[in-house]
């Protein structure tokens, strides 16, 4: 699985607000006419959590979803068609591997002939040729390719992802894709395994064909919080990193784009967090639960609606969980009285409950959080340690099982 960024969220159509007084008794068109007033801009459609990668990073819940829950065809081609309905404009097909659906040519029309740009967030190691032409000839519109390291390390980018080879297939891949005409963008994860190699990883974008590159620091919930001390690098090497990505942006002005994502430990402010709960995204997992972020499984206490169950235009409006924290009505001290609450929505919810046990404090990662200092000692202490061996992204991970290990906490560090 990509490690699919937040920060990816960056827009919406309109903001989004409480559901006004009055507002009770409306029938379903009239719903789906209001939700369309307020759109969110993309839909991330978790086709599967079936993956041949195990990214020790991968933002899937640690909790797998199994093959025989997930949507048939016909109930995503209802949710693409929902989705567009909806007046959402972009549909990210990710995972788990998307492509381990033998159904996602069909998916993928279905979402073109809705008038959806459709964005393929792959691994790319299971993809054959004919498959994505099919997929190109379908109406997919853009492919995401991730990688764990650049192709003069093979080895290290393949000790990553747990696959052998996958380094050697995702260059095959990408050469495919340019092949076809299709627009390119290289998503790279970045922690203390490759981060002395930012430079590489975007000249090998570059050579790659990419229209784009993100530059993507590891952001710690789901896999990445389990293996945070595998994976966090210094501030020191995070500081050499940001020049590199700064130097670069002014260097390929014109032949490639640099995205960057700040590791959130080491932020002064944090991210606007999916462009702020239940306003810029909606995410449906493989089973169909309607989610307003891709971790949002990890806050416990939230009820998450159902395709299955509820039209989408509705969970969209009204869903408890998407009305939870949308706006900013729900915040505490400090954000509910500062100027930034409207900018960044209090930061990243998942991480405030994993660090905090309650999803409504501020996020540690913003410096004004009364937690911030704990949290960017135990960085700066874990990043300086020796490493401990990766937890394989895998239904119920190695060493020791998910449930049974410790949440972190400062006192821990
Ligand atoms: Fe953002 Fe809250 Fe921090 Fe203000 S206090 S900068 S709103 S996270
Ligand atoms: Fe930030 Fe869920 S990952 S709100």
């Amino acid at each position: 699985m990509n490690e699919y960024s937040p920060a990816h969220i960056k827009e919406t159509a309109m903001p989004l607000g409480a559901r006004q007084p009055g507002e009770e008794d409306k029938d379903s068109t009239e719903i789906a006419d209001e939700a369309c007033a307020r759109a969110p801009i993309g839909l991330l459609a978790e086709l599967t959590h079936r993956c041949p990668l195990q990214c020790p990073y991968c933002s899937n819940p640690v909790e797998l979803e199994r093959v025989n829950t997930e949507l048939t065809t016909e109930e995503w081609q209802s949710v693409m068609r929902q989705a567009a309905e909806l007046g959402i404009l972009q549909i990210h097909l990710s995972g788990g591997e998307p492509t381990a659906r033998r159904d996602l040519v069909d998916i993928v029309k279905t979402a073109a002939d809705a008038g959806l740009y459709t964005n393929l967030i792959t691994a790319a190691v299971l993809l054959k040729r004919e498959q994505l032409e099919q997929l190109k000839e379908a109406g997919l519109d853009h492919v995401q390719i991730s990688i764990q390291d650049s192709d003069a390390r093979p080895e290290n980018a393949d000790r990553i992802g747990g696959y052998k080879g996958g380094s050697a297939k995702k260059k095959i891949v990408a050469g495919w894709v340019r092949e076809l005409g299709m627009p390119l963008t290289i998503n790279a994860p970045i922690h203390r395994h490759n981060v002395d190699n930012v430079e590489g990883i975007i000249n090998y974008a570059v050579e790659l064909g990419a229209d784009r590159v993100e530059i993507a620091h590891v952001q710690y919930y789901a896999w990445a919080l389990k293996n945070r001390a595998a994976l966090m690098p210094t501030r020191e090497q995070f500081n050499v990193a940001a020049k590199i990505v700064e130097k670069a942006r002014e260097d390929l002005k014109g032949i490639i784009v640099i995205d960057s994502v700040v590791p959130d430990y080491y932020a002064k402010y944090p991210k606007p967090c999916m462009g702020g709960w239940g306003r810029g995204i909606i995410n449906v997992t493989p089973s169909g639960r309607v989610l307003p972020c891709h971790a949002a499984e990890s806050i416990t206490g939230l009820e998450f609606d159902n395709v299955k169950d509820k039209p989408l235009a509705e969970v969209w409006l009204e869903g408890e969980a998407f009305q939870k924290y949308r706006g900013t009505d729900w915040m505490k001290e400090p954000c509910r009285s500062c100027s930034r609450r409207e900018i960044d929505y209090g930061g990243c919810r998942c991480q405030a409950f994993a660090l905090t046990g309650d999803a409504a404090n501020t996020d540690p990662a913003c410096s004004l959080s009364p937690v911030h200092a704990q949290w960017a000692k135990v960085a700066e202490v874990e990043s300086h340690e020796t490493p401990p061996e990766f937890i394989y992204r895998r239904p119920g991970g190695a060493g020791p099982k998910p449930s049974a290990q410790k949440k972190p906490v400062p006192s821990d560090a």
